[in-house]
């Protein structure tokens, strides 16, 4: 049910989809429940996961704005990026559907964040309410990204921005897999991966180019493009080190951006 390494996948379609096509044979959309799931202990504070938080904070320190009147962190968990946008921000809140991460959430920020409880798919804001939104580390919960990405637009006021990490089918990884003939699993064609886990829903990766069609179908302006958590394996970490990839890090995701190839991507899209 919740973030960790996926291993299983399941075979792609053959047949490259576009984003309305598979739109519409999207049926069911399941949560990914962490009600009960202390996510920030297991998966940030037991794992050695420091470079790839500070990989999603020099994403967000350069694609968010300074300053923001009403700011929302979709899908924010228990608020792990909040002291990056409570300095720049007048009003702040923190939606997620897990009760437990909310709770956890008020427990470190007190009144200076405010919460609410719901599902993305329906989100309970109103039309042009933000000047400002973040979504990391979600996207691959979401089995539905066009609907995500025209709740996330409706809320937004014109001329809005939406900060969004995507968690990327198109890895270095993969396409080594893929050419040594490890996988038959195509991270080149479009349509999303559906990578099976214990749970029921598993989890979704999606090609850069299938959603910023989805992106752009709901009506945003893309307006930057990172390639960010460039150096994310275990590997990397003993032979270089945190603080050296991390530095590395700093210089790769702008020079990086236009091959799209790491493990999130980070869009600043504009309405
Ligand atoms: C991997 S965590 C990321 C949390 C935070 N953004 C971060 O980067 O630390 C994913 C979050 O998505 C939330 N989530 C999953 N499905 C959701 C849904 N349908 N609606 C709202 N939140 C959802 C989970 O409760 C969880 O807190």
């Amino acid at each position: 049910m919740v973030e960790k390494t996926a291993k299983k996948a399941v075979k792609p379609t053959k047949k490259p989809v576009s984003a309305k096509q598979a739109a519409k044979t999207i049926k069911s959309k399941p949560i990914s429940d962490y009600n009960g799931y202390d996510y920030k202990k297991i998966f940030w504070e037991d794992a050695d996961r420091k470079y790839e938080d500070a990989a999603d904070r020099m994403a967000i320190r350069r694609l968010l704005p300074r300053e923001m009147e009403n700011f929302v962190d979709i899908a924010g968990g228990y608020g792990r990026l909040a002291n990056e946008y409570l300095p720049r921000a007048k009003t702040a809140t923190l939606f997620d559907y897990s009760k437990t991460e909310l709770a956890q959430a008020k427990e470190i920020y007190g009144d200076q964040l405010q919460t609410k409880a719901g599902d993305i798919y329906s989100l309970p804001f109103k039309d042009n309410m933000f000047d400002a939104l973040l979504m990391v580390r979600a996207t691959h919960h979401f089995k539905d990204m066009q609907k995500v990405s025209d709740e996330l637009y409706r809320i937004l006021k014109p001329g809005g921005v939406a900060v969004i990490e995507v968690a990327n089918k198109k890895t270095l990884p993969r396409m080594f897999r893929y050419w040594t003939g490890k996988t038959d699993q195509n991270p080149f064609s479009l349509e999303p991966i559906h990578l099976k886990e214990l749970n029921a829903d598993g989890f979704y990766n999606y090609h850069p180019k299938y959603i910023e069609e989805i992106f752009k179908n709901s009506g945003f302006q893309i307006s930057e493009v990172l390639s960010v958590s460039n150096f994310r394996s275990a590997r990397l970490k003993a032979i270089f080190g945190n603080k050296f990839l991390i530095n590395l890090e700093s210089g790769a995701q702008k020079l990086l951006a236009p091959v799209r190839f790491a493990p999130s991507i980070y869009y600043k899209l504009v309405k």
